[in-house]
């Protein structure tokens, strides 16, 4: 019998983990708190599959019966049976406490509780459960069927087993894992690529380069696809000063100090491709 996923959260992460789940054979309950946000969310699901299946990289009848497999419902009640749970709800605490606690009392006792946050320690969404060790970070990229990684983040309490569920489920849908063991602020990648647009920027703002030379560098020296200001417009100057931030007040760490150029740019609403203006004009 094919195993039960539930999804909380139908935007751009949810939508894409219900998809390539979906594909992968899973039965899928994804959940969100209006029928508009579902409607986004499926029609988000078909129109990617629609591309795949025009790219002939997958099969029109593949498709059909993977979007056959997801239930788009408002009910939470319709997560309890499932084996996995995956939350994909907005970056807040208190959103995701709130649904953690809801899930710990209506989800079955065997099954594992996710969260696909891309900085808040899993432990601290763990701590309002009753079951800290089944709770888990399946970190998934943007746009989820394309990015290869998943990054499983160990809370303080997660056992080994709920890590090897995490994994088997992540690899179920064709991506490659990374394991962070100790719940640090940003973990592992948002850690990488915050502690490198920070050093770019500072490189930056004190004249030592160009943005487009500081970029150049990283992708002609090391091979990056894309350097790491132009990266920080695309993400948003404000998105990477907000979990640089968030990272410096967890570790004290002053390689995250996040510079003050970055700041004024917020400020000054410059944040990348979004408004326009960021560290290049868009
Ligand atoms: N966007 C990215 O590139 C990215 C990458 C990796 C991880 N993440 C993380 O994934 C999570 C989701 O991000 P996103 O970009 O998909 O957000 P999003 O804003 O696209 O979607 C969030 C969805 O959650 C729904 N929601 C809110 N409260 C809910 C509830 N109680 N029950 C069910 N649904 C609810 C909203 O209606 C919305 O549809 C966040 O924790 C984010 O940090 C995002």
């Amino acid at each position: 019998m094919a195993r039960k996923l539930a999804v909380i959260g139908a935007g751009l992460m949810g939508s894409g983990i219900a998809q390539v789940a979906a594909q992968a054979g899973w039965e899928v309950v994804l959940r969100d708190v209006t029928d508009e946000a579902l409607r986004r969310g499926t029609d988000s699901i078909r129109t990617s599959y629609d591309k795949f299946v025009a790219k002939g990289k997958l099969a029109a009848e593949e498709a059909d019966a993977a979007l056959a497999r997801i239930t788009a419902t408002s009910d939470l009640e319709a997560v309890a049976d499932a084996d996995v749970v995956v939350e994909a709800v907005f970056e807040k605490l208190e959103v995701k406490h709130e649904i953690f606690r809801a899930l710990d009392k209506l989800v079955k006792d065997g099954a594992i509780l996710a969260s696909n946050t891309s900085a808040i320690p899993i432990t601290k969404i763990a701590a309002v459960t009753e079951r800290p060790e089944r709770v888990v970070g399946t970190h998934f990229f943007s746009p989820v069927p394309m990015m290869q990684l998943c990054e499983l983040v160990r809370g303080y309490k997660t056992s080994d087993e709920t890590l090897a569920t995490a994994r088997e489920f992540a690899e179920s849908t064709g991506k490659t894992c990374i394991v962070v063991n100790r719940d640090v602020a940003g973990f592992v990648t948002t850690r990488l690529i915050s502690a490198l647009v920070v050093e770019a920027a500072k490189l930056y703002e004190s004249g030592v380069a160009t943005a487009e030379d500081i970029d150049l560098a990283c992708k002609l020296g090391f091979g990056h696809a894309m350097g790491p200001l132009a990266t920080a417009d695309l993400t948003g100057v404000d998105i990477l000063l907000h979990a640089t931030g968030n990272i410096y007040t967890e570790s004290q760490d002053e390689k995250f100090a996040p510079p003050e150029l970055m700041r004024r740019m917020v400020d000054a609403g410059d944040i990348g491709r979004k408004s326009g203006q960021g560290f290049y004009k868009h």
